[in-house]
């Protein structure tokens, strides 16, 4: 038989993988379960474009970067309206199978994690919840090595003219990137003097503000569904999410927006 919509998308196959484990079956924890799948699903696509905006920037690509950027934050807009149908289940609804998920957590989420690696928020307590025997440690280890979107960036600036610091350019890729006034001063620069790397930067503003709306609509519904209990991976809950609330991964184009 040639190719038709189901086999192409592979649908009897993805539609087989929503198991409620809940019995007898407790209405929401199909909800739960699309709704985490779907995420993961977005999560994949993110990395997928920004492996592109990894290799547009160090081709000097502004327009492919541009392009790109606005897809993933348009993404991230939606990622973060999703939340709204999650908000749909009470917190009786989600007790009465919550007990279901054992230790399990969007904490374990590896590819979300990949997603902070790459964008260069490497947090080295992280691998932790990533032994050998768990999902992910393979993509942990090997991203841990990798560069990030911030260090592809600033090979974008120095193609477009910039002086990248020798110490960003040999730094040791298993940390956090961090901000740098040396480039601040020059993206000041830029933002004064080109508007079409301007574009990019407020892409890459929208992006970032988006992953930190993400993380407080999360923290917003972990509270009205759980309020202060422990999280099933394990933390505080609420507390610990409060944390990273503000952590912005672009610090640099945050930083000099009094002076603009
Ligand atoms: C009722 C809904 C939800 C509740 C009650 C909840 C609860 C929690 C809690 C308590 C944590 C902290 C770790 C722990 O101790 O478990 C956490 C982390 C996390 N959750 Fe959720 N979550 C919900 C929905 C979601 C959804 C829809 C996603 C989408 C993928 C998600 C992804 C994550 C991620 C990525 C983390 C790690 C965040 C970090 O470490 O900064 N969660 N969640």
């Amino acid at each position: 038989m040639s190719l038709n919509y189901s086999t192409y998308l592979r649908l009897p196959e993805l539609l087989d993988q929503q198991r409620p484990l809940s019995a007898p079956q407790e209405h929401d924890e199909l909800l739960f379960i699309v709704i985490h799948q779907t995420y993961e699903l977005w999560f994949k696509l993110i990395l997928h474009e920004f492996a592109k905006i990894n290799r547009d920037f160090s081709a000097n690509d502004l327009y492919g970067a541009i392009a790109s950027f606005r897809r993933v934050r348009t993404v991230m807009k939606t990622l973060v309206a999703q939340v709204d149908v999650l908000e749909t289940m009470t917190p009786m609804s989600f007790n009465s199978f919550r007990d279901r998920l054992e230790t399990s957590s969007g904490f374990q989420s590896y590819q979300y994690r990949e997603l902070e690696f790459v964008l260069g928020y490497k947090r080295p307590n992280v691998l932790h919840y990533y032994p050998p025997d768990m999902p992910g440690h393979e993509q942990m280890q090997r991203r841990l090595r990798e560069r990030t979107v911030v260090d592809h960036f600033y090979d974008f600036l120095e193609a477009q003219g910039a002086t990248i610091p020798p110490e960003l350019k040999n730094r040791d890729l298993a940390q956090p990137n961090q901000p740098n006034t040396q480039v601040q001063e020059q993206l000041h620069a830029f933002y004064k003097t080109r508007p079409d790397l301007a574009i990019l930067f407020e892409r890459m503003t929208d992006f970032d503000e988006g992953l930190q709306e993400w993380r407080y609509r999360h923290v917003k519904i972990v509270e009205r569904t759980i309020g202060s209990k422990r999280g099933t991976g394990g933390s505080p809950g609420v507390e610990f999410l409060k944390r990273t609330l503000f952590h912005p991964v672009f610090p640099d184009l945050w930083a000099i927006r009094h002076q603009l």
